[in-house]
């Protein structure tokens, strides 16, 4: 199932009475952020903005990703983990190379031909008066440096493997022609971009895109492994491959985008960005990051723009994490192998606490497993990871409170690292990006891990256990008639 472009997908809510269409006049300036953080965290679904103050010509979309349920019905299953299941079960095999190499070679299939991006006439065109001024960005926070894009997709293109990468990254804009792109250090922009630099190239071509079907603006703030096109892999997930259009500066954009910004970064040109109130509901101090200079504007007719806005949890960025947890488990699975499920709770700020269940076979596993996390994609921005065993549910916090307080030994069991990659964004960490990180294995202990045998469980005498059965259900019958 494949929205073609943002404007089916709304029609489809439209159909299923999961939009709410606002004529009241609303400015950019927080109001707009104001009511879509209200509406998330009262879960109502996504908002369209029809009179955006100021700008007459534009309609603003919020609230897109408004519960884990707007994942189902953009990927036309509740069933998320399947997607990826299948497609590693029917197209990577059990081939004896690793995860990215095997990623690598698929395109080279043909019967990958339905998913890969296919080449198709834009329906934008170049609008000369626009500029980064006419687009209703988002001021989100009353102490924000400015006005912000907030869910536009910044497209860059590596300049040695040629593979394409969409990403969600605020854009603050400065003036009509500047604006400050917020790349993290490890993030895929940030790479290709000290890959140019290395090359001797100082302006990077990028694209600045707003207003794609569902799927794609999911994927573009996804942690997709690394080496693998994001097009590509977009039309694994949406089971067709995405039509794109290829920029004069060589940069390939969704055909059917609301709109694209084409021009490059400027290595040479730092700039302060920020403050800006950020996903741990905390503003980020101003920091420097590279400028983007605007070369030219492709709008379509009556252009609808995407935004959001962050803040303290549960807000939007809190259910991509869920789908993103259960879209790239299997995937995970294929790198730690114990792996049974995982959770990043809402609360947990995504890249706060992560909560890992495993098989245990060996002893010292549990780390193990922790430290193959730390080391896989943007997991290694965990701030906590918390192993335990598979007979644990991951996603019933009781449990895991269960599995630390009846299994850890803090001394044995408890793991601090210092100096490592963690989410800049963190204002607990003491000299970003870097700052320490602890593990805990709750998981059971072998006789090697805790120096004698493990004590057995409780568990009831089976004959008792049916004996009772008749009884225990006549007292619940009881307890459920008095309380009523
Ligand atoms: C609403 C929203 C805003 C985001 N803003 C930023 C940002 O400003 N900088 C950043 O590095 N990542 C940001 N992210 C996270 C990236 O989109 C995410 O890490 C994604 O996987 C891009 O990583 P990649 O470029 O390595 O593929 C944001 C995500 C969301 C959902």
């Amino acid at each position: 199932m494949a929205f073609k472009d943002l404007r089916e997908y709304i029609h489809f809510l439209r159909q299923k009475g999961k939009i709410i269409e606002i004529d009241d006049e609303i400015s950019p300036d927080l109001e707009i952020a104001y009511i879509s953080r209200q509406a998330t965290y009262r879960r109502l679904p996504t908002l369209l903005f029809k009179r955006v103050k100021g700008y007459p010509d534009w309609k603003v979309i919020t609230n897109m990703f408004y519960s884990i349920n707007s994942f189902y019905d953009i990927f036309g299953t509740d069933k998320l983990e399947e997607i990826s299941k299948n497609f590693i079960e029917n197209f990577m095999g059990n081939m004896p190379i690793t995860l990215i190499e095997k990623i690598k070679s698929l395109a080279e299939f043909s019967k990958f031909g339905k998913i890969l991006p296919k080449s198709k006439k834009p329906v934008f065109e170049e609008e000369s008066r626009a500029n980064l001024l006419s687009f209703p960005a988002l001021k989100t926070w009353p102490k924000d440096g400015g006005k912000y894009f907030t869910f536009s997709i910044v497209i860059t293109k590596d300049p040695e493997s040629e593979v394409t990468n969409l990403s969600v990254y605020r854009v603050q804009i400065v003036n009509e022609k500047e604006a400050i792109v917020h790349w993290q250090v490890l993030k895929r922009g940030n790479i290709a971009a000290q890959k140019y630099k290395r090359l001797g190239i100082r302006k990077v071509p990028i694209a600045i895109v707003n207003g794609v079907d569902p799927a794609i603006a999911f994927i573009a703030s996804s942690p997709v492994p690394p080496g693998l096109d994001k097009y590509l892999f977009a039309g694994i997930v949406r089971g067709e491959g995405v039509e794109v259009h290829e920029l004069d500066n060589g940069i390939l954009v969704p055909s059917n985008a609301e709109s694209v910004i084409e021009g490059y970064v400027d290595l040479d040109d730092m700039r302060l960005e920020g403050p800006f109130g950020d996903h741990l509901g905390y503003y980020t101090p101003p920091d420097y990051f590279p400028t983007f200079k605007l070369e030219k504007v492709y709008l379509r007719e009556n252009p609808i723009f995407h935004a959001t806005s962050v803040g303290k949890p549960p807000l939007e960025d809190a259910w991509i994490g869920k789908a993103v947890e259960r879209l790239f488990l299997p995937f995970l699975r294929l790198i730690v192998p114990e792996l049974v499920d995982m959770n990043l709770p809402e609360y947990g700020l995504y890249t706060g606490i992560g909560i890992f269940s495993i098989k245990k076979m060996y002893p010292g596993q549990g780390k193990r497993a922790m430290m193959a996390l730390w080391g896989t994609g943007q997991l290694s921005l965990l701030k906590m990871i918390i192993i335990v065993d598979e007979d644990v549910n991951v996603h019933d916090i009781n449990q895991v409170m269960y599995a630390i307080a009846s299994t850890v030994d803090p001394k044995r069991d408890v793991l601090l690292i210092d100096n490592v990659i963690t989410d800049s964004l963190d204002h607990t960490v003491p000299n970003p990006p870097l700052g320490s990180k602890i593990g805990i294995d709750a998981t059971r202990k072998f006789k090697e891990e805790v120096g004698r045998g493990w004590p057995e469980e409780v568990k009831d005498d089976e004959e008792v256990v049916k004996r009772m059965s008749t009884l225990l259900s006549k007292i619940v019958k009881a307890h459920d008639l008095l309380s009523k």
